[in-house]
C-alpha cells in the first residue's frame, strides 16, 4: 500500500510540470525583440533568437533592396532551400515544447526571410504543437505572414487570432500581449500536464476516474480540462 501511495505521489509531482513554451524570433531593428522582452515578463518560456549567417547587412538601404530581393527569391521558388538566406546554426530540441510562439517582422507583406529559413528547416517538426504568431509591421496587414507560417508549419495547431503590433505600438506591447494571452486562453493551454511523453513510439490511453476512455493513442492530454485522470489503464493517477 505504502509503495502504491509513493508511486502515485511521484506521478502527481511529475504531473505538476507545466507544458513548455518556446519563443522563437527574429528582429532587425529591435521592435520584435522589445515585444519578446515584454512577453518574457508575462510567461515562462525558453527563447531562441534567429540570426542571419551574413552579418552587417543593411536591409533598409536603397528602399529595402536586400530584404526585397530575399523575399522575391522565396516567392519565386518557395520549395527550393537555396531560395532562403542562410542562418546561424540552431541548437534546439523542438520535441521538448508543446507551444511555440513565433515573433517576426513583416517584410514586403511576407514573413521576414531569416525566420522563413528557420521554419523551412524546423516547421515540419512542429506537427500538432500549438503555434502562436506575433507580427510587427509599420502599417501593412499580416495575412501574408500568416499564410507563410501555415505553409512552413503545415501540421501546426495555430492559435487564433495572431497578434499584430504595429511598430508605432511597440511601447504598448505589454498590454497588447496581456490581452492576446487572455484571448488565446494561454493560461489554460500552458497549465496542467499536456505532455505524457515525448517519445514518438509511445502511445497512451487516458481514462476518467470512473473508467470512461477519453483519449486513445495519444502522447499529450491537450484538450482535456484540469482534473485527475488515469493514464494507460495501469492505474497511474496523474493530474492535469
Ligand atoms: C526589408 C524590410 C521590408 C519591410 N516591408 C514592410 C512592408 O511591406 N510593410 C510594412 O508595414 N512594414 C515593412 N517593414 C517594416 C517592418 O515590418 C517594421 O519596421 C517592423 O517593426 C520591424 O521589426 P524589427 O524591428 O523587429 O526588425 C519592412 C522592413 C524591412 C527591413
Amino acid at each position: 500500500m505504502r509503495t502504491i501511495i509513493v508511486t502515485i505521489l511521484a506521478f502527481l509531482v511529475a504531473a505538476s510540470v507545466h507544458a513548455k513554451t518556446l519563443i522563437v524570433y527574429y528582429s532587425y531593428t529591435n521592435n520584435v525583440e522589445r515585444i519578446v522582452d515584454a512577453l518574457r515578463t508575462q510567461i515562462d518560456a525558453d527563447v531562441l533568437e534567429i540570426e542571419p549567417a551574413e552579418k552587417g547587412l543593411d536591409y533598409a538601404a536603397n528602399n529595402y533592396a536586400i530584404g526585397s530581393a530575399q523575399i522575391a527569391a522565396i516567392r519565386n521558388n518557395p520549395d527550393d532551400a537555396a531560395s532562403y538566406p542562410a542562418i546561424d546554426p540552431i541548437d534546439v530540441n523542438l520535441s521538448d515544447y508543446d507551444c511555440i510562439i513565433v515573433g517576426v517582422p513583416l517584410w514586403w507583406s511576407n514573413m521576414a526571410a531569416p525566420l522563413q529559413t528557420f521554419l523551412l528547416h524546423y516547421g515540419k517538426e512542429m506537427d500538432g504543437k500549438k503555434i502562436g504568431l506575433i507580427v510587427s509591421s509599420a502599417s501593412s496587414g499580416i495575412s501574408g505572414v500568416e499564410a507563410d507560417a501555415k505553409r512552413l508549419i503545415p501540421g501546426g495547431d495555430f492559435l487564433t487570432p495572431s497578434l499584430w503590433i504595429k511598430s508605432s505600438q511597440t511601447s504598448n506591447a505589454g498590454s497588447m500581449l496581456d490581452n492576446w494571452l487572455t484571448k488565446i486562453d494561454y493560461d489554460r493551454l500552458s497549465s496542467g500536464i499536456n505532455h505524457i511523453s515525448t517519445d514518438p513510439d509511445e502511445k497512451y490511453t487516458v481514462y476518467s476516474l470512473s473508467g470512461v476512455r477519453l483519449l486513445s493513442d495519444v502522447r499529450s492530454t491537450t484538450g482535456l480540462s484540469t482534473g485527475i485522470y488515469i493514464i494507460n489503464g495501469n492505474k497511474t493517477i496523474i493530474s492535469k
